[in-house]
């Protein structure tokens, strides 16, 4: 956004047939006046044919005469609207069963959701299902418009029931700011002016709220990523290459990597068609020339080259099935993702999601308008990073090679983990998470790559696992003390500790240290945010735990060290008499005793202390931090 100008809100309308949905539009655009007078005098006219006592709005938007004669909206539609604050571009989605798939493709640039619900109605399964895209999509904010107020008397506990429900269902939803608004569209209450029929009702009308919405916050500013469209040779003196900023900001003179060759140059200029700027953030298109020779094609990516997308060519993700033909497995698809399209498989489909439940199903395929999670090999590396962090670098689209039809829109989580890790547990996935409602997510004002930048080195996450008395706090304090002596920015979060205050509250059942440690875990992640490298040293005992920690990070930012020396020499050390009172029967649920701990499959290290000295632990450790350019010597 320039200074001076006018913020832009994009947001999406989605509802059950009849809901009134087009009536809500047509009411938004007339009021503010963002149709033309013969236009009203038309609809007026026709809807006094049809004897119809109110202004039909609803026929403004009736571009279509299919949705007429049927009753329903067929397609995804933009329309446009302004206010003195704000402009305003609603993609209307249509509600229909069958078109769930056009939500999805409607919906996945939307700053802001609004659903409507027939008061008479209450929430249908297609409310829901609905909620549940919008959520998928990380759609930020979500109001729930109670419509056709008028009929129910305007009657408040209808409204309150309406409400209860919702909210039920909602808590199980990555979506943390929903609102309720009462209105009817067809006589204007709380649309645009507040009703003086609902006085129950103290919040505000549904354009003020879509005024009011702050946007900025909810895009990424932070991650560069530049999907190169076409290469640019006019004449032998220039080579740019053409694409759109999908993500956060660069300036001439930042040292850049090209994917997949791994080929670094520095930015020699960012031109377009108004002249060089000194300064390009997304969603701008702009020629990037780069200052040595570097072999570029389109599919590439241009990235900065402290802060790295995550190339991989296995990838879980949530996909929406949009075509007649059932999914198969066995078959190729084509995956278009930023501006690359290669060959890729569905390996497994981990689970379907039933929407009325939020309850995860075991399937064979996906028909039509399912949705769920799968997991997905491309025949080369694709540089993403998860939809949760970059929407532009997080989507894709599957496409039928044989009949060209999009046949999945998906949202990627990260690299594939364990089935296991799906069906039993709850901490793993946002569908069963309880979420604090009404929080929205405050973008970092300074971002990690200019954190980074100052500090000198990485920010990371160094997982410590092990036995009590293995070792774990002893090295992680001793490595702390060395890189803080380099002058690096460390945290140290140990597990005592964190009981004492943050996870006081919990004693060592299995579920209680699932919890202590996706606490941890995301503590960790904000100081990691904040460009830390984070000492964590937490017995952390089960493997899918870890997983999760792990899964909050970008692959080469979460290592895990596990600390092991074997329960007999733990117990001897006994540091703090933990294993003596557990075996006399004071320590229920003990580690390693009477409670079990399962050692990492695939730590990124292994420091066996039994025949090492702390120092020479300490040492392995930093080695590898400045061998992988993590710090610098
Ligand atoms: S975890 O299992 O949830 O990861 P955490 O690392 O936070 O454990 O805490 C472990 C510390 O709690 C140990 O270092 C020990 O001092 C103390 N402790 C008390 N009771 C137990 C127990 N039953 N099992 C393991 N550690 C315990």
């Amino acid at each position: 956004m320039y200074s001076g100008e006018k913020s832009l809100l994009r947001f999406v309308t989605t509802g059950s047939v009849d809901d009134g949905k087009s009536t809500l539009i047509g009411r938004l655009l007339y009021e503010t006046k963002s149709i033309y007078d013969d236009q009203f005098v038309a609809i007026e006219k026709t809807s006094k044919k049809r004897d119809l006592k109110e202004v039909e709005l609803a026929y403004l938007l009736d571009g279509l005469a299919a949705e007429r004669e049927q009753g329903i909206t067929i397609d995804v539609a933009y329309r446009y609207f302004e206010t003195t604050k704000r402009k305003f571009v609603i993609t209307d989605s249509p509600g229909h069963v069958q078109y769930t798939r056009n939500m999805v493709t409607g919906a996945s640039k939307a700053d802001c959701a609004v659903i409507l619900v027939d008061a008479r109605n209450g929430i249908l399964t297609q409310s829901k299902r609905h909620g549940f895209i919008i959520s998928l999509l990380q759609i930020p904010h979500l109001i729930v418009a109670i419509n056709k107020m008028d009929i129910v008397d305007y009657a408040e506990d209808v409204f309150n029931r309406i409400v209860e429900e919702y909210e039920s269902f909602s808590q199980k939803l990555d979506v943390h700011d929903i609102v309720y608004i009462p209105v009817s569209a067809l006589k204007g209450d709380n649309v645009i002016t507040k009703s003086k029929k609902m006085p129950w009702y103290d919040g505000t009308t549904l354009l003020h709220y879509l005024e009011n919405i702050h946007v900025t916050a909810d895009r990424n500013l932070v991650d560069f990523r530049f999907p190169v469209q076409y290469v640019i040779r006019p004449h032998l003196d220039f080579r740019g290459f053409a694409g759109k900023i999908v993500s956060g900001t660069i300036t001439p003179g930042e040292e850049v990597v090209v994917l997949p060759s791994g080929k670094t140059s520095f930015i020699k200029a960012i031109t377009t068609y108004n002249g060089d700027l000194q300064e390009a953030f997304c969603p701008q298109s702009v020629v990037l020339s780069l200052n040595d020779e570097v072999d570029v094609s389109r599919g590439d990516m241009i990235v900065r080259k402290k802060n790295l997308p995550q190339i991989e060519n296995r990838l879980e993700a949530m996909i929406c099935w949009m075509d007649e033909q059932p999914m198969i497995l066995t078959k190729p698809y084509i995956i278009k993702h930023t501006t690359k399209s290669v060959k890729a498989h569905i390996t497994r489909i981990i689970y379907r999601v039933d929407v009325d439940t939020l309850h995860r199903q075991p399937v064979e395929e996906f028909q039509l308008n399912d949705i769920g999670r799968i997991e997905l090999n491309t025949l080369s590396p694709i540089f993403f990073d998860p939809y949760k962090l970059n929407h532009a670098t997080g989507s894709f689209v599957l496409i039928d090679p044989l009949t060209n039809n999009t046949v999945a829109a998906g949202m990627i989580k990260g690299v594939p983990r364990n089935i296991e890790d799906y069906m039993e547990t709850k901490t793993d996935d946002k569908t069963e998470v309880k979420k604090s409602p009404h929080t929205i997510w405050r973008g970092l004002n300074i971002g990690l790559t200019d954190r980074e930048e100052k500090n000198a080195h990485k920010a990371v996450i160094l997982w410590f696992t092990g036995l009590s008395g293995s070792g774990k706090s002893t090295i992680a304090a001793n490595l702390e003390k060395r890189l803080f002596g380099m002058n690096c920015k460390t945290v140290l979060l140990d597990g005592d500790n964190i009981r004492h205050g943050l996870c006081s509250d919990l004693g060592f059942s299995p579920e209680d240290r699932t919890e202590n440690i996706r606490r941890a875990g995301e503590v960790a992640k904000l100081f990691f945010e904040h460009g830390n490298i984070v000492l964590c040293t937490f017995i952390s005992p089960f493997r899918k735990d870890r997983e999760f920690v792990r899964s909050l990070f970008s692959t080469d930012r979460f290592i895990e060290i596990h600390v092991s020396c074997g329960i007999d020499e733990c117990r001897k050390r006994d540091p703090n008499g933990l294993y003596k009172k557990a075996q006399s029967g004071l320590i229920k649920d003990f580690t390693g005793l009477s409670s079990p701990y399962e050692p990492p499959e695939k730590p990124e290290i292994i420091i066996d202390t039994r025949h090492m000295s702390v120092d020479e632990c300490v040492e392995i450790l930093y080695t590898f931090l400045c061998n992988n350019k993590y710090i610098n010597k």
